[in-house]
């Protein structure tokens, strides 16, 4: 009915560093929602930061831990959540979010992602030693994963708080 689904949480998926953390954050304070970003609970818990958990532990260690705070966090009501852009590989991940959750696709083309590039290759293991050619593949590899059954927002052109505006919006 109308009042489970305004409580349900919303998840913002889409690849690393088209900025699902910064519209999460301006979402959860337009809607008056707490935000979850599922990288810094994952963090927390090795109290690491992701390049040496994956360096330490390994990532399939960090992929495990990724679902089961993904699967915990999205069973909540009334959350802002910002899943990393691996975590729709594992279909456990994207099963739990599709059952709970309000799913939004943040799609950042790739011409405008790859001038990002620089800022984001130091904190993201998965992009450290690729080149640039590996890295366009990466990305065009990962889209069908994120498209789908989402609402998908194109995010070139626009800033932080239009993009949590258009969010908080198609929720009314
Ligand atoms: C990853 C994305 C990262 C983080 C980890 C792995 C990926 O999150 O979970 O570095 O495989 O795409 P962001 O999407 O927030 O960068």
């Amino acid at each position: 009915n109308d009042v489970s689904l305004r409580e349900q949480s919303i998840v913002l998926i889409g690849f690393m560093g088209v900025g699902k953390t910064t519209i999460g954050r301006s979402v959860a304070k337009k809607l008056y929602r707490d935000f979850i970003d599922i990288d810094e609970e994952i963090e927390k818990k090795f109290n690491l930061p992701t390049p040496e958990i994956f360096k330490k532990y390994g990532e399939k260690k960090f992929r495990e831990t990724e679902k089961e705070i993904i699967i915990h966090s999205c069973k909540q009501k009334l959350k802002i959540i910002s899943v990393g852009g691996g975590a729709f590989l594992q279909e456990e991940i994207r099963k739990a979010c599709l059952s709970e959750c309000i799913i939004f696709f943040l799609d950042l083309s790739w011409d405008s992602w790859k001038e990002r590039i620089s800022l984001l290759i130091d904190s993201r293991p998965v992009l450290q030693g690729k080149t640039i050619e590996q890295i366009e593949k990466l990305f065009y590899e990962r889209q069908p994963i994120y498209e789908g059954h989402h609402s998908r927002v194109i995010t070139d052109n626009l800033v932080v708080d239009e993009i949590a505006d258009y969010i908080t919006d198609s929720l009314k």
